[in-house]
């Protein structure tokens, strides 16, 4: 069987891949990127690896060629309009080259929305797979706990964490999203469902900004701002507009509960149970191991 990972040198891809060689299927991996060799997967074998650009479909058709299933990653594009055609792109090619069945990573709360909200190119990409592929699996993921600490680092100067309402969110490792997504690979029963990869709880505001302040060793407040205001703070901070409307859309999908979703999904999947957000941030920083859970 051969398996292709598009978008194999990012981070999630590389994960996924890692997975694959952990579980004995590292022979049958084939992965897919722009920048093939780019990639030292520091596995002990060789992988099958292919050039595959999203905005190439020429090139698509032959990195996935002969390939019985494939996951596609989104790439990390934010300009409107440009990761909808590259999810039409890399699902007609892997329609065209007979893939037996496609595996979509998708985003929590997907839903019909319009561009430039950033769930709007997953809406078109689930849409087109189900209505198209003759087997297919979609992964939904929540937001990453590695990003989580990013946020945490960011909010250590201004000393708060904002939102648009007071929320909770259900931080996933990407480890473990990979090894969910290399049991849906590996894996048989899977057609034609949708599951949703959370981590093993969901936190409100102020619980996010106790963990960011022992996280930094800051202090960090939980603070509900206008979408205005989020809107002109990070307009003033110079981030650029494609970034702060992806930046909104998070948050308002964090407003309406769209990532307040625990699942036994990624258990289900990989076999094991998703790592906490605390024990993530304990293997990163600050917070003592004995404090983690
Ligand atoms: N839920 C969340 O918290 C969250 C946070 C961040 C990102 N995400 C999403 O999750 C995705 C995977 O995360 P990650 O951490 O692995 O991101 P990443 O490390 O930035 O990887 C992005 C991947 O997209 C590939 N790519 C970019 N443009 C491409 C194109 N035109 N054609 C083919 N491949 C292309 C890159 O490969 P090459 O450049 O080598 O071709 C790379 O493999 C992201 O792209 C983003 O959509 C979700």
């Amino acid at each position: 069987m051969k398996i292709g990972v598009s978008g194999a040198s990012g981070k999630l891809g590389q994960a996924i891949v890692a997975q694959l060689a952990a579980m004995g299927a590292g022979e049958d991996v084939v992965a897919i990127s722009r920048t093939p060799d780019a990639v030292a997967f520091g596995l002990g074998q060789d992988i099958e690896r292919r050039a595959g650009d999203y905005d190439d479909p020429a090139l698509l058709a032959s990195a996935y060629a002969g390939l019985d299933r494939l996951v596609i990653i989104p790439s990390a594009e934010m300009r409107p309009g440009i990761r909808s055609r590259q999810f039409l792109a890399a699902i007609d090619a892997a329609l065209a080259a007979g893939v037996g069945h496609i595996v979509l990573v998708s985003a929590m709360g997907t839903r019909k929305q319009e561009e430039p909200h950033i769930i709007a190119p997953y809406w078109i990409g689930e849409q087109h797979l189900m209505r198209n592929a003759p087997a297919w699996t979609i992964v939904r993921m929540n937001y990453y706990a590695e990003s989580f600490a990013d946020d945490a680092r960011m909010a250590a100067d201004a000393g708060v964490l904002v939102g648009l309402r007071d929320n909770r969110v259900a931080y996933l490792s990407r480890d473990d999203l990979a090894a969910a997504v290399a049991g849906v690979l590996l894996g048989e029963g899977h057609e034609g469902a949708i599951y949703s990869a959370t981590g093993p709880k969901s936190f409100d505001g102020a619980e996010r900004a106790a963990l960011a302040a022992r996280f930094t060793g800051r202090p960090i407040d939980f603070m509900v701002v206008p979408e205005d205001q989020l809107r002109a703070s990070l307009t003033q901070a110079g981030i650029p507009e494609e970034l702060a409307n992806a930046i909104i859309s998070i948050q308002s999908d964090y407003a309406a509960g769209n990532y307040d979703i625990v699942t036994g999904d990624v258990e289900r999947l990989s076999g094991r149970p998703p790592r906490s957000l605390e024990s993530l941030l304990a293997s990163m920083g600050r917070i003592e191991a004995g404090e983690a859970r």
